[in-house]
């Protein structure tokens, strides 16, 4: 099929290579010249486990341009993947995507039929003013159109991007017409029905059954995807409200997920106490779904709830150093991950940034080590000259973030954080004092290796 996809961020680019696997036809539009530059050169912009790889392999199969007019008039399906990032007040800012749907319609062949799904991140009634805004543009052009408009909403996970587009839970389809669910079921035909062969790096799990296609109305699609984001943000903090719980009532946390997660009706994922979540969906996606609640004069107290929990993590970080150091003033704390998780290099709204602010506020000095997400959190951090640079360092080797320290923090789970050798780590420090804010550590090891060992929800 001949697809085009407006927009190759972490949802497009996956998308379109995953798409160009399975055979079919991609043009992927870009206007960020950037971007295009490093695609035509076969790199890609966006750091995901297997992505340049499989770029590699697909390249052929994939066109690259910044012209909307060059490839959309021949397309059978086009795929709006472009940002919705957050406004001031919370809200997504849909106007990227409506701006896409515009030149789509300007440049449709009015003979032909054409399915336009949006795949972005979209508030609940986005697909309706996507339908009004083709409309409009019809009307000027003084055509009658043939547009099929679905809402396929992205469940993307970042560092399993490839894992999840291959082997989906399910995909989810809104639309009011038969054509547009017609034409998505044959685009998702081979992973419908697995007919592909598994590239090497994404082997098929040998659990995996087959994903159902689930087709709805548009604005329950798009109700799907901030409910399905809002609920998991919530799963994780009420695991970080009974965390904070456990540390009063001397249980740990990480034997009351296990105990809870056996119940089926629970599911033991998702349930990792720490220092919450971070990232482009949540914190994105649960301000947005207030801001879609509040609109209709409608209270959401479970979603409030669930954001204040995340970012009372960051803080109780710091008050558990002032707590063990007393003050904060002059002192070095190494910082161990910067990303918002592992395998990506992303920091947007990483619980790390909040962190090294608070504390070079409290008069500390930071230095910070993270294995590819340094060069992002560096631009973050040094904007709007915010953080004194005089207190901030960055190493790329994790065992110089000891020398002289007073405490380390982990704050992102990296592998290589696993491996570490805490007696090394230790000796080196000022005070041994480790705060493990995801629970790497055996708290048994990391005494024995002389720290003094503080995690989260553990006595
Ligand atoms: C999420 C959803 O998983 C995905 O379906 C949606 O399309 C976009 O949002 P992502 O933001 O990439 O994906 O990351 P995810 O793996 O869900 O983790 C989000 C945050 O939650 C991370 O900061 C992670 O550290 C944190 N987390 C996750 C926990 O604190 N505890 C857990 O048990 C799981």
């Amino acid at each position: 099929m001949k697809i085009a996809i407006i927009g190759t961020g972490y949802v497009g680019l996956t998308t379109a290579v995953v798409f160009a696997y399975l055979n079919h036809d991609v043009a992927a539009v870009d206007k960020d010249e950037r971007k295009l530059n490093l695609l035509h050169e076969g790199r890609s912009p966006i750091h995901e486990p297997g992505i340049q790889s499989l770029l590699e392999e697909v390249q052929h199969a994939i066109r690259f341009t910044p012209s909307v007019t060059e490839v959309v008039p021949e397309a059978e399906l086009i795929l709006i993947a472009v940002g919705t990032p957050p406004k001031k007040n919370g809200e997504a800012d849909t106007q990227h995507v409506v701006q896409a749907a515009k030149e789509v319609a300007q440049v449709c062949l009015p003979d032909r039929h054409y399915t336009l799904v949006v795949k972005s991140t979209v508030p609940i009634g986005t697909n309706q003013r996507v339908v009004e805004v083709v409309e409009e543009v019809f009307s000027e052009r003084g055509i009658q159109g043939n547009i099929s408009i679905a809402s396929n909403p992205e469940f993307l996970q970042e560092g399993l991007a490839l894992q999840g587009a291959f082997y989906p839970d399910r995909i989810v389809v809104g639309a009011n017409s038969d054509k547009a669910i017609d034409t998505l079921r044959r685009l998702y035909k081979p992973i419908l029905e697995q007919t592909f062969d598994p590239p090497s790096e994404f082997p098929r799990p040998a659990s995996y059954h087959l994903p159902p296609m689930m087709t709805t109305d548009p604005n329950s699609a798009e109700m799907i995807k901030y409910a399905a984001n809002t609920f998991l943000a919530l799963k994780i903090s009420f695991i970080n409200e009974i965390a904070g719980l456990c540390e009063k009532a001397e249980a740990d946390v990480t034997e009351v997920a296990r105990g809870i997660g056996l119940d089926a009706r629970i599911g033991n994922r998702f349930l990792q106490a720490g220092l919450g979540w971070g990232g482009s969906c949540y914190p994105k996606d649960t301000a947005a779904l207030l801001r879609v609640a509040a609109q209709s004069g409608y209270e959401m107290p479970i979603t409030e709830a669930a954001r204040t929990v995340n970012f009372r993590q960051r803080k109780r970080v710091v008050e558990k150093l002032h707590s063990t150091l007393g003050t904060l003033k002059g002192k070095t704390i190494g910082i161990l991950g910067l990303a918002f998780k592992p395998n990506t290099d992303d920091i947007r709204e990483a619980p790390a940034l909040d962190i090294v602010r608070e504390l070079i506020a409290a008069g500390a000095t930071v230095q910070a080590h993270d294995p590819i997400a340094i060069a992002n959190a560096r631009l973050a951090l040094n904007e709007n000259a915010e953080t004194d640079n005089d207190k901030l360092f960055f190493t790329e080797d994790v065992y110089e973030l000891s020398y002289d320290a007073d405490a380390l923090v982990l704050v992102t789970e990296w592998e290589l954080y696993h491996k570490l050798e805490l007696r090394r780590l230790a000796k080196q420090m000022k005070t041994p004092i480790l705060i493990d804010g995801r629970n790497v550590f055996s708290p048994e090891e990391a005494r024995a290796a002389g720290f003094h060992y503080i995690g989260v929800g553990r006595p």
